[in-house]
């Protein structure tokens, strides 16, 4: 059933509370980024840090879960004081903490969830759970007050997803991946094409001295009924195309070209599944009655990907729908749109206890059936 949530579609409705409500701190370590920041209730960002761990997961290949959590120990107290003291103000001027509870690898989540809780206990402050997804979905109305309803690709290294965002805590899912996230696939492209990890900035890098049309790679699901997505069949053949040039070392021009040839195709992917939910999200808004402009709103970290939000913008241009994206500084991990979140939560008197357990998985919306395919991340 449809649930209108009028008072949260406004962020502008909700200045007066900006006046009564101290800072909110923002702990996020769900993944390989261990971050804390300090956002004003009118979402003015008073501090926010950052502390990349690349050098240590790098020769792995990928993020290793036990060595994230144990960084994420020896670094999260020492990045909140800093960013209580760099935004100006004391532990005891914040108005609530907000921490990551989930979704994500669940030894990182419970450091900052078990650290926020003992700072909120410690100063009696108002303590708010975050979903991690939700911190990236809201983190477009920090920037630009977008209004409520709006249509959300959510592109992370854990996540593909369309969804109708109609309010705070109130999502309706369109499609999902039934296999890859869009994140990993592009770091494991990275990968097969020898550029190393992180993957998703140095392929973007890499494919502007590209000629995306050398290499025929697949566009999967695309012209298909539906809103899902799937990746892997394109990672294979990025592999199987590395294989067929049968060298040790991939030239700088066979890697510039497999990296260009795959971004266009997860481009022209993104924009077809795009085109379809469009029609499935106006079906959803229709009756809420809402007199806002349709809107595409693009986040989560692959969301950075300058050439797919120019790709992006143009499918929102021909559907008749406005385009949004958070800077992209805002859409790789940063605990500023946890607070963010936290403090669009604390807006409409929603709070979380101390006894808030942390969550491996925790799907935006639990009604959605899981997609049909394997390996898939609700
Ligand atoms: O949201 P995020 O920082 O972490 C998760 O919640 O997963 O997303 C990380 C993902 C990684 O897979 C990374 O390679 C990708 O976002 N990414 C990019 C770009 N910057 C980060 N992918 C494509 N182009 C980029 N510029
Ligand atoms: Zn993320």
């Amino acid at each position: 059933m449809l649930t209108k949530t009028p008072d949260s579609s406004a962020p502008d409705a909700a200045a007066d509370d900006a006046l009564v409500m101290g800072p909110v701190l923002g702990i996020e370590t769900s993944c390989d980024e261990t971050a804390a920041a300090v956002v004003a209730a009118d979402g003015a960002i008073l501090s926010n840090l950052i502390l990349s761990q690349i050098d240590q997961h790098r020769p792995y290949g990928g993020v290793v879960p036990e060595i994230a959590a144990r960084a994420h120990v020896d670094h999260l107290d020492g990045l909140i004081a800093r960013a209580v003291a760099d935004a100006g103000i004391e532990f005891g001027d914040l108005g609530a903490i907000a921490a990551t509870s989930g979704p994500g690898l669940v030894g990182g989540v419970m450091v900052g969830l078990v650290t926020g809780k003992a700072i909120a206990a410690a100063h009696k402050l108002p303590f708010v759970a975050i979903n991690h997804l939700e911190a990236h979905a809201l983190t477009v109305r920090l920037v630009d007050r977008t209004p409520f309803p709006y249509l959300l690709l959510l592109v992370s290294g854990g996540h593909c997803q369309l969804l109708s965002v109609l309010g705070v805590g109130n999502y309706r899912r369109l499609g999902t991946t039934i296999d890859d996230a869009i994140g990993e696939a592009f770091d494991k492209t990275a990968n097969l094409i020898g550029l190393g990890y992180p993957g998703g900035p140095a392929v973007e890098e890499a494919a502007t001295r590209g000629d995306p049309k050398r290499f025929k790679l697949p566009r999967p699901l695309k012209g298909r009924p539906g809103c899902d997505f799937s990746f892997s069949g394109l990672k294979t053949a990025v592999r199987r195309a590395v294989e067929a040039l049968a060298q040790d070392t991939l030239s700088a021009k066979d890697t510039a070209d497999l990296a260009a040839g795959f971004q266009s195709a997860a481009g022209d992917v993104l924009c077809d599944r795009v085109g379809h939910a469009v029609s499935a999200h106006r079906d959803i808004v229709a009756p809420l009655d809402r007199e806002t402009e349709p809107m595409l709103v693009v986040a989560g970290g692959v969301a950075a990907n300058q050439y797919l939000r120019n790709r992006l913008q143009k499918t929102a241009d021909a559907e008749g729908f406005q385009f949004m994206a958070p800077p992209r500084a805002l859409c790789t991990d940063n605990a500023v749109m946890v607070a963010w979140a936290g403090i669009e939560r604390l807006r409409l008197g929603l709070r979380d206890g101390l006894d808030t357990p942390p969550r491996a998985r925790w799907p935006l919306d639990p009604t959605a059936p899981p997609a049909a395919g394997a390996g898939v991340k609700a």
